[in-house]
């Protein structure tokens, strides 16, 4: 029976990792898939997160089942990281998920069995991967402009345009900080001006916030999330452990539903169970009890963040150093948004073929639509990137 399914086409942002391992070229540079890599272009262990999978393999007593929303105090304790003490604690539904990209999925199936007509407004461009799942749901999905050609920042006027489209029984899908795959992001005055249309219009929000600690810091990165989870009556946030805490495949996320009141928190609190329940049953649970151990124990945190802290400033180093090194060789201003970009990516802005000509003649490899991976340099990588983008006439 199995012939019957049609050839799934292949997730860009993956295929471009198998073909840089592929690649024999030794100064091949890989700005591609979204992990972050120190100067020596490893993606390390964190050092509170070492410690705490040290404590926990002497501590730990039984890999019975957790609850089927994960362990209660990875929820809290993410709750408070993402959400700060914007909302109370009774309002919010949560629940563990394998990743972000569980969260998401979750959410997506959320709004499904709320509406099933719903439909997804994503910014243009967005995270492939919101796309490809929502196809694969068969979920209605609407493009919002976000992404000005010219400028490499945000056509606000024309985001807001689009999202005065969406109504009630809609999800806005917005990304809470260090947008993927532009690096261009909304300042707070514009996130007060989308919220006031949200509220006028009734769509719901969702949040996709899988780097927070990588753009300004944790507490100004969770800043939107906040205003919006505040003032919405209901608002769906999918939170990524894997980048913040550096454990990509231990798949750590939670999906948190808030509600404008407690009595809607147990029905969402029961939602998300049953969610978890049809899809995977229980949570993968070492992550978020390692998370949960960094968050609590004051030193692991203190560390943690001291940590984080170092590796946002890094990646603030090298884009300073990008775009000071276009500008000088470029002998033009064009390429000053790469410094004003904030997280982990920023997207040059050029076409397709250029992206191929980088990767084809000067091993450098992005993703099809520019999309740089700003950890994926070091300082010594930074000046031949930059040659090569005038080289290659970007
Ligand atoms: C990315 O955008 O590169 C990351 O979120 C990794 C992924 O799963 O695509």
């Amino acid at each position: 029976m199995f012939e019957a399914i049609q050839k799934q086409p292949a997730d860009k942002i993956l295929a471009l990792m198998q073909a840089f391992r592929e690649d024999p070229r030794a100064d091949k540079i890989d700005l591609g898939v979204g992990v972050y890599k120190n100067a020596e272009g490893m993606t390390p262990i964190m050092r509170a997160i070492k410690s705490a999978e040290k404590q926990l393999w002497e501590a730990e007593t039984t890999k019975s089942y957790t609850g089927l929303a994960g362990d209660p105090g990875f929820s809290d304790a993410m709750i408070s990281l993402v959400l700060g003490d914007a909302v109370p604690r009774a309002n919010v539904a949560a629940a563990a998920t394998p990743g972000g990209t569980g969260a998401v999925r979750q959410a997506f199936d959320m709004a499904k069995m709320a509406n099933p007509d719903v439909r997804v407004f994503v910014s243009n461009p967005t995270w492939p991967n919101h796309l490809s799942i929502l196809k694969h749901m068969k979920i209605e999905t609407v493009t919002y402009r976000y992404f000005d050609d010219e400028t490499r920042g945000v056509d606000f006027d024309g985001m807001m345009a689009d999202l005065a489209q969406a109504g009630k029984g809609d999800l806005v899908l917005l990304h809470g900080c260090c947008h993927n795959p532009t690096g261009a992001n909304l300042n707070l005055t514009q996130w007060q001006e989308v919220i006031d249309l949200l509220l006028k219009t009734g769509a719901t929000a969702m949040i996709d916030i899988a780097y927070q600690g990588f753009g300004d810091g944790l507490d100004e990165d969770a800043a939107a999330t906040r205003m919006v989870a505040a003032a919405l009556p209901e608002t769906l946030i999918a939170a990524s452990c894997s980048k913040n805490f550096g454990i990509y495949r231990e798949r750590t996320g939670l999906l948190m539903a808030v509600a404008g009141d407690p009595g809607a928190q147990a029905l969402n609190q029961g939602t998300l169970s049953y969610l978890n329940r049809q899809n995977f049953s229980f949570p993968p649970d070492h992550g978020a009890r390692l998370v949960t151990m960094v968050l609590t124990d004051p030193a692991l945190r203190a560390d943690w963040a001291a940590e984080l802290e170092e590796v946002r400033l890094s990646m603030l180093g090298l884009r300073e150093q990008l775009a000071g090194e276009l500008q000088r060789l470029s002998g033009s201003d064009r390429f000053g948004f790469l410094a004003q970009h904030r997280g982990m990516f920023s997207r040059l802005g050029t076409t397709p073929e250029l992206v191929e000509t980088l990767r084809a003649e000067f091993g450098i490899y992005m993703v099809g639509d520019s999309r740089m991976n700003i950890a994926g340099l070091n300082k010594t990588t930074v000046p031949i990137l930059a040659e090569a983008i005038v080289k290659a006439g970007v």
